[in-house]
């Protein structure tokens, strides 16, 4: 039985999702009793009014509040006096390791952290494409390997990561995710100055930003990389510089740092001298001389 601390959107897709592949959901307990039915009704299962009820019925426990709410969660945790031994907690925070459920630990559960690759804004979505969606798990306990079993038998597919790698394993995927959206919103900002309408500038990156994306994953960076930096052309890149400097500093500055690590890219690709290498990280690096 897998019961859910958390009703939100992370808790209400994993229970809609276990519960389709057969498996028994025991229920929710949230901070609103209301959000604990509404997920309660999706997955066939029950709304516990007080925790202790849902740690009573579930062997797994799956903590899906919000990352700031779990120390809390955790004291309420430690204060029912069940037999801990045949329990599992575990949460789905991506930047916390489970040494937050330490407390827990002590007690003798088996605290585990599983992390889904994969930004949760629409349910239904979410549930749809889990199966193709890596997670991430790590934690303590004898129960950790009967855990993870059944999340393989549910047809996940499960890495584990290394406790001392959570924090950087998580600046990673927001560095593909969240700052891919500011790269693009950064570029669509920059054609609408170039007089086109936001919306048409839209439709101007699509084929080139899906088409990227599609190479990266397929072909690998040192494969995909296409453009001025990669040809060596020095003065298309000066007149970029050229252009943005004169009145986006900002601008100018994300250019020269991403065009520096592009560099690292090229050499891979060993298609340019190194005197050419020399020159491009020249321009990229001097402020004052890109003439
Ligand atoms: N969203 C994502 O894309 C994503 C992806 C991967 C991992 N995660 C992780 O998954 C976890 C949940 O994220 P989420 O996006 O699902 O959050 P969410 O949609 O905001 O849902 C959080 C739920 O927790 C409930 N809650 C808040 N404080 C509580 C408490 N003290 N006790 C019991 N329930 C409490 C909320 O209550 P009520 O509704 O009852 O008011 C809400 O239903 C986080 O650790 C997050 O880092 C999120």
């Amino acid at each position: 039985m897998i019961g859910f601390i958390g009703a939100g959107q992370v808790g209400t897709a994993l229970g809609i999702y276990f519960h389709k592949m057969g498996l028994t959901i025991s229920g929710y307990y949230s901070k609103s009793l209301e959000s604990a039915i509404k997920s309660s009704k999706r997955t066939h299962s029950n709304a516990y009014e007080h925790i202790h009820e849902l740690i009573d019925s579930s062997e797994y426990v799956i903590i899906t509040t919000p990352d700031d709410a779990i120390c809390n969660v955790v004291k309420k945790l430690c204060d029912i006096k069940i037999d801990w031994n045949d329990k599992v907690i575990c949460h789905t925070s991506g930047a916390l390791s489970s040494t937050l459920l330490d407390p827990i630990f002590q007690l003798g559960a088996t605290t585990l952290s599983l992390h889904p690759m994969l930004s949760f804004a629409d349910i239904d979505y979410a549930v749809e494409i889990l199966r193709q969606t890596p997670l991430t798990l790590e934690g303590k306990g004898t129960l950790m390997s009967k855990f993870k079993n059944m999340l393989e038998n549910a047809s996940l597919t499960i890495h584990e990561i290394n406790i001392n790698q959570k924090a950087l394993y998580h600046a990673s995927a927001c560095i593909v995710s969240n700052y891919l959206v500011t790269l693009m919103d950064i570029g669509i900002s920059s054609l609408e100055q170039a007089g086109f309408s936001r919306k048409d500038a839209t439709q101007l990156i699509a084929p080139l930003t899906t088409g990227t994306l599609q190479n990266v994953l397929t072909k690998g960076t040192k494969n995909s990389l296409t453009g001025p930096i990669s040809r060596g052309d020095i003065n298309t890149i000066k007149a970029h510089l050229d252009t943005i400097s004169r009145d986006n500093r900002e601008l100018e500055q994300i250019y020269r740092l991403l065009g520096k690590r592009t560099i690292n890219i090229v050499k891979e690709q060993k298609q340019l001298d190194e005197y050419t290498l020399i020159k491009l990280k020249e321009v990229l690096q001097n402020e004052k001389n890109n003439n």
